[in-house]
């Protein structure tokens, strides 16, 4: 599966983690940026994850800043992206298996590695169950209209 990430510089230190996580688990990884520490806007990153996911270049997204809110927000405003900020394994299941998350966003400021770890593992390994969750999806995506 290939994934696409990106951060500002607040999820920078994250983003590099949990990059490195995913390559030695197999997944293929596109890096969208920020590579350095010096500050830049969130919003750039979203979007640029965000058209890479609605493009189909890669199946899933992981978006980071430092609280994951700003990414989230912006990522969310691309049409086709079901962005979904997750700081617990329960809801990072739940954003698949019920809102067909299709990026995962974190707070680097907020979460620690290895809980980062365990919901980036969480996520990925989601299905969407479909059913009464796809009406509600549906739903969702007619907002955009
Ligand atoms: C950057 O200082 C910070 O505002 C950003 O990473 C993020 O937390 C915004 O939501």
């Amino acid at each position: 599966m290939e994934i696409a990430i990106g951060s500002d510089h607040g999820g920078i230190h994250l983003k590099e983690h949990i990059k490195t996580y995913l390559m030695e688990k197999g997944f293929g990884v596109e890096d969208y940026g920020t590579y350095g520490e010096e500050s830049v806007d969130y919003p750039d990153y979203a979007e640029a994850v965000a058209k890479g996911v609605v493009a189909g270049k890669q199946e899933l997204g992981i978006l980071i800043c430092g609280t994951g809110i700003g990414v989230s927000i912006s990522a969310n405003k691309i049409k086709g992206i079901r962005a979904a900020l997750c700081g617990d394994c329960f809801s990072a299941l739940m954003s698949r298996e019920h809102n067909d998350a299709n990026i995962l966003c974190l707070g680097e400021r907020v979460i620690g590695l290895g809980l980062a770890e365990k919901i980036v593992d969480t996520y990925l390994t989601g299905h969407f169950q479909g059913g009464r969750h796809a009406r509600r999806v549906e739903k969702i995506m007619n907002l955009e209209k």
